[in-house]
């Protein structure tokens, strides 16, 4: 089984961001404790602070069996990002680290949402952790 797991801006900085929201682990550790949670999982690590990196990737990238993002603060604002999800025919879901909707007003709105087979937030690691568990049930 095939996974490609894409986090979007600023995620690259985990482990610098704020503890409270994002927890301790940086972006690496993450990765590794995916890998290390999911070992029969083929999984694909993408992370990009660029728009229009993340859009081209979702419309060429579709080598896995399902996928997973993290959108980061485009969650709030890209409709082009949003659109181009909409797009992918394969099992996908949506998570972040924090609740959202517990934080700034600004926050609240995921445009991703209600698109996504699987939406998990607000576990810090657990969330992606959790998300995957139960894409693997969706495949
Ligand atoms: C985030 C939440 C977003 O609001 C924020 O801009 C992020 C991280 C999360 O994982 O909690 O960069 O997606």
């Amino acid at each position: 089984m095939k996974a490609l797991i894409i986090n979007g801006p600023n995620l690259n900085m985990l482990g610098k961001r704020n503890q409270t929201h994002y927890g301790s682990l940086t972006l690496s550790e993450l990765n590794e404790l995916i890998k290390k949670t999911y070992p029969s999982i083929d999984f694909e690590f993408v992370q990009s602070n660029s728009e229009s990196v993340l859009i081209d990737l979702l419309q060429t990238n579709d080598n896995y069996d399902f996928m997973l993002m993290n959108p980061g603060a485009f969650a709030h604002y890209s409709i082009a990002l949003r659109d181009a999800f909409e797009i992918v025919t394969k099992p996908k879901g949506i998570c972040h680290l924090s609740d959202i909707r517990l934080r700034e007003e600004f926050r609240h709105i995921d445009l991703f949402e209600a698109l996504a087979d699987v939406y998990v937030k607000g576990l810090k690691e657990q969330s992606y952790l959790q998300a995957i568990e139960m894409l693997t049930k969706k495949i």
